[in-house]
């Protein structure tokens, strides 16, 4: 048995200010005592397995974007002092896979901003929020990062290895969405809140799902 556990990145500046694709690197001291949080877990539940023969090593693999807040993220869990005897660590891969669902030449606006700005992207996003694609280079639709995830959900399927990704929320939506089997056009409305760990033990159909909320 092995676990996939989802965590959307911790808490920063920009995520509070409500800004698209939050990249900024520092997390807010709340955001640090929320990966305290994630470390301790992920290690008593890796203990758990080990002592039950579940599996033999003693790595948590962590797949991750290439945001700086994602980097930022991981630090801060590799960081949380492991004071067991058979110590539990974080190995990070990161990979653009990963990164959030573009917002093209919406980017770095808040949902006011666009409103305001770009009525039409916001009205034709509303209509169809999974196919619409952001305009601007890179713009992306949820149908799109469903596509680029492939190779991810792949390797997450064959992995051996306890494995959390770090992400923002449309990569944990459609994610989430997969492994559960929840059907498309619902993914881009999946509500993930922030600071909120979930485990997924994937079964023959489907997975176990388990939610951690961290209490700010
Ligand atoms: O946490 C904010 C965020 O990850 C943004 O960066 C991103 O664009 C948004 O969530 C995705 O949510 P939605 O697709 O509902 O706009």
């Amino acid at each position: 048995q092995r676990s996939i556990w989802l965590t959307r990145h911790a808490e920063t500046e920009d995520h509070l200010a409500g800004k698209l694709g939050s990249v900024r690197e520092e997390l807010t001291p709340n955001g640090h005592r929320y990966c305290r949080f994630v470390a301790e877990m992920l290690r008593s539940c890796k203990r758990q397995m080990l002592r039950a023969g579940e599996t033999t090593d003693r790595e948590v693999l962590v797949l991750l974007g290439t945001a700086p807040v994602h980097a930022a993220t991981l630090n801060s869990l590799k960081s949380v002092p492991d004071v067991a005897e058979d110590r539990i660590h974080f190995t990070g891969m990161s990979t653009s896979l990963l990164n959030e669902l573009d917002g093209g030449v919406c980017n770095g606006m808040t949902y006011e901003q666009i409103q305001r700005e770009h009525p039409d992207i916001w009205e034709a996003r509303e209509k169809d929020k999974l196919n619409f694609r952001y305009p601007g280079a890179g713009g992306e639709s949820y149908a799109d990062v469903i596509g680029r995830l492939r190779p991810i959900i792949i390797e997450l399927e064959r992995q051996r290895r306890s494995v959390l990704v770090i992400s923002h929320l449309a990569v944990q939506r459609c994610l989430y969405a997969y492994f559960t089997g929840c059907p498309i056009q619902d993914t881009p409305y999946l509500e993930l809140p922030m600071h909120t760990v979930v485990e997924l033990r994937p079964k023959p159909h489907g997975a176990a799902v388990r939610q951690a909320h961290f209490d700010d």
